[in-house]
């Protein structure tokens, strides 16, 4: 995000002739407030829904039919900066108030959660990110800006970019997994695809990369809980991502809700001014995650609302979401100076600056043909980008003997109720998507000319219908069942401490296996499961996650060959819970797992994943051979040969890892340093090349300084964090 030398002057110009109050108010975020239409508080109905005394179906109609205040009176008054609504019409009805009839004349930057797609839902990031394709990252954060900004919407809460190793959190299905260079790849894709299409102000919104910083690493995989941990895990692990978004550009930022070392991130000083805005060169600005600031109250730092505001302010903090407390206390504290007018300046300078980059000071509406455009449907290369994630985000885990693909002649018996919902196919975060465009697995399956039997039997809540079951595998060749969660099982508030499959679901796949037909588990999740039982006696399974609106179409071509899986995993899944958190990058330990006793192990399980980071199958397979590498410059160069082995084209997805094999700090065992993805035919091979510049084998120490060391370090090329070719080679710098 840069601004021209005349746009930097309107913004002081324009920052020149406002009030203090006209400033904080461009501080403070409103979202519709429920103002009435049911009987209860709107707190009270929140619990409801969470113990279940009303279903989510209820909860929708009673707040599509609730009144809405959409602060149409403080827009007027200069009081509100940003608002948080998805409707076009409504929004250029408030653009136009704050245009028109406020004293400036300033536009609203309007946010919305845009997670993973708008109306195209793509799959989850989780899965997106088993792509390894960074092509297919930008093209689809390129459809949601051009989506969004159709429903005038100027600012996705997006990407998520939160490294995530513990599966019991539920909100692992919102972003690109464990891994730090992945995570870096995929934050830098994402905000090429918001922000940097400016052939027209429609096409390009502000990104807003989150959440700053470590959430991910919350203690026990409990949501909001608190982290702590050593600087160098910090800048090693949990910074990268945002610090490659920062380089790319990316235009502001939300800070995360937990605390870390102690301060919570709202009111975090060294996070946000030291490291986001001072080291990593933010130009735009942050905004606090959802009632943030108030929740430093109970965070137990600040002794109240006005105490907390200030806190924020002075950390740094540019923009209130949803809490009134700069409005409510920051004129006072300013005119008594405990808040500098310098500090509410450069807030305000930088929410300016991201106005005026995205256009909004010309044209903050959306034509009412492009509304109209959007009412008949959604276009064909929309619906054909959701296909295309859909496909390449699914990870064959498992295909013993070359149970999959199916053929179109097999009589398949079709199991679960997650296999006919069209609801349950998007996943967390989907917020705009229209049961017309979603395709279930049965409609995949059908329309895909399947010979298909469908029979419910139950899913992840509720009961199973064993009878069911029993006639499902009576009159089948080969039995499909959809197993996982539901969208709400996973996203925000969602952590399990078990992360088996829910319910009864194992019981229905016990049963179906006792038939002695084959059986397929289609897994539709959110989160790395513990898989440790299925591994063992189901013979195919595809993770296929939730994938968007296209889920079904993806999944059936996958079942029937129309498409050769080419996932690999984002993250480590687990045999059992126990073993979370869990991820292939661990530093080395002084007695590394082994089947002997005094080592880092477990009595009851294996120390290590079931099914690694990287890990995938294809209906092909692959050989790799002739590694070689050779120092170049000031870069390594390695080449290796991948052969398509097998019988069908296929796409491999080669990774290049790296081992500091002596350090001044304990390395990780591996560290994942490129990636790429190679198409070939059966037969056909490749030499592809990998070009490592030296200082990319670095790592930050404990003061956050990034160290290279002389010494000997081990490289692997391979199909999975696991497996591979290796080469020793020893450095000087
Ligand atoms: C809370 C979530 O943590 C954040 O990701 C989201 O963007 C905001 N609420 C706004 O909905």
């Amino acid at each position: 995000m840069t601004l021209t030398q005349e746009q930097k002057q309107f913004v002081e110009d324009l920052l020149g002739r406002m009030t203090l109050e006209e400033k904080i108010g461009q501080m403070n975020q409103e979202s519709p407030s429920i103002v009435g239409g049911f009987d209860v508080p709107f707190s009270e109905l929140i619990e409801m829904l969470t113990d279940g005394r009303i279903s989510q179906e209820e909860f929708g109609r009673i707040m599509a039919s609730a009144k809405q205040d959409l602060h149409e009176d403080d827009i007027r008054a200069g009081r509100v900066g940003s608002m948080m609504v998805n409707d076009p019409r409504q929004n250029n009805t408030l653009q136009k108030i704050a245009m028109e009839e406020s004293r400036l004349g300033i536009p609203l930057i309007i946010g919305f959660d845009v997670i993973h797609g708008f109306r195209s839902v793509f799959p989850i990031a989780i899965a997106e990110a088993c792509s390894f394709d960074d092509d297919l990252f930008e093209s689809t954060a390129h459809m949601a800006a051009v989506e969004s900004r159709a429903h005038g919407i100027n600012w996705n809460f997006a990407p998520m970019i939160d490294a995530a190793r513990d599966s019991r959190w539920g909100r692992v299905s919102e972003g690109p997994g464990e891994d730090p260079l992945l995570g870096s790849r995929f934050a830098r894709a994402k905000i090429r695809g918001l922000q940097n299409d400016h052939s027209s102000p429609l096409n390009y919104v502000a990104a807003c990369t989150k959440h700053f910083v470590a959430y991910g690493a919350c203690e026990s995989g409990r949501d909001y809980n608190t982290t702590s941990m050593s600087v160098s895990q910090l800048y090693n692990v949990y910074l990268p991502a945002f610090r490659a978004a920062m380089e790319e550009g990316a235009a502001t930022v939300m800070a995360a809700f937990n605390d870390l070392n102690g301060v919570p991130c709202t009111v975090n000083r060294h996070l946000l001014r030291d490291i986001l805005k001072g080291e990593f060169g933010l130009e735009g600005f942050v905004v606090s995650d959802a009632n943030a600031i108030r929740e430093c109250v109970s965070h137990g730092i600040a002794e109240d609302e006005r105490d907390a505001g200030v806190q924020a302010a002075l950390a740094g903090m540019d923009m209130d979401m949803g809490t009134h407390i700069y409005l409510e206390h920051l004129k006072a504290e300013a005119e008594k100076g405990t808040v500098p007018m310098e500090v509410i300046d450069e807030a305000v300078r930088r929410i300016l600056s991201v106005k005026v980059w995205l256009g909004l000071f010309e044209d903050p509406f959306v034509p009412e043909e492009l509304i109209a455009a959007y009412e008949k449907g959604l276009p064909e290369a929309h619906v054909g980008l959701c296909r295309r994630a859909a496909n390449e985000s699914m990870v064959l885990l498992k295909n013993d003997n070359h149970l999959l693909p199916l053929s179109r002649g097999q009589k398949i018996s079709l199991v679960g109720n997650l296999a006919d919902n069209p609801d349950e196919v998007c996943g967390a975060w989907a917020m705009a998507w229209k049961r017309e465009d979603c395709v279930s697995v049965r409609a995949g399956l059908e329309a895909a000319g399947a010979q298909v039997s469908y029979y419910p039997c139950g899913g992840p809540e509720g009961e199973i219908d064993l009878e069911e079951a029993d006639r499902a595998c009576e009159n089948a060749d080969v039995i499909v069942a959809v197993v996982g969660e539901t969208d709400a099982m996973s996203g925000e508030a969602s952590s399990r401490t078990d992360t088996t499959l829910p319910g009864r679901q194992r019981e229905l796949l016990e049963r179906l296996l006792r038939s002695g037909k084959p059986v397929v588990a289609v897994l539709m999740n959110g989160r790395p499961l513990a898989l440790g039982w299925e591994a063992e006696h189901v013979p195919a399974i595809l993770e296929a996650w939730h994938l968007g609106i296209r889920m079904g179409d993806a999944v059936a071509a996958a079942l029937l060959g129309d498409v050769n899986p080419s996932g690999k995993l984002s993250s480590s899944f687990p045999y059992v819970t126990g073993q979370c958190p869990l991820y292939y990058n661990h530093p080395s330990t002084g007695r590394p797992g082994s089947k002997s006793k005094f080592t880092s192990r477990y009595l009851d399980a294996p120390w290590d994943a079931l099914y690694p980071f990287g890990h995938g199958l294809s209906y092909t397979s692959f050989a790799y051979d002739d590694m070689q590498v050779h120092k170049i410059g000031q870069c390594l160069e390695f080449t290796v040969r991948i052969r398509n082995t097998g019988e069908r084209a296929g796409t491999e997805i080669a990774q290049l890892y790296m081992q500091d094999v002596s350090a001044s700090l304990v390395r990780p065992v591996r560290e994942l340093k490129d990636y790429r993805r190679v198409e070939l035919k059966p037969g056909e091979e490749k030499k592809i090349t990998f070009v490592l510049p030296l200082d990319a084998l670095g790592f930050y120490d404990n003061e956050g300084k990034y160290r290279l060391e002389d010494g000997l370090f081990r490289f692997t090329i391979g199909p999975s964090s696991r497996e591979g070719l290796s080469k020793e080679l020893r450095l000087t710098f």
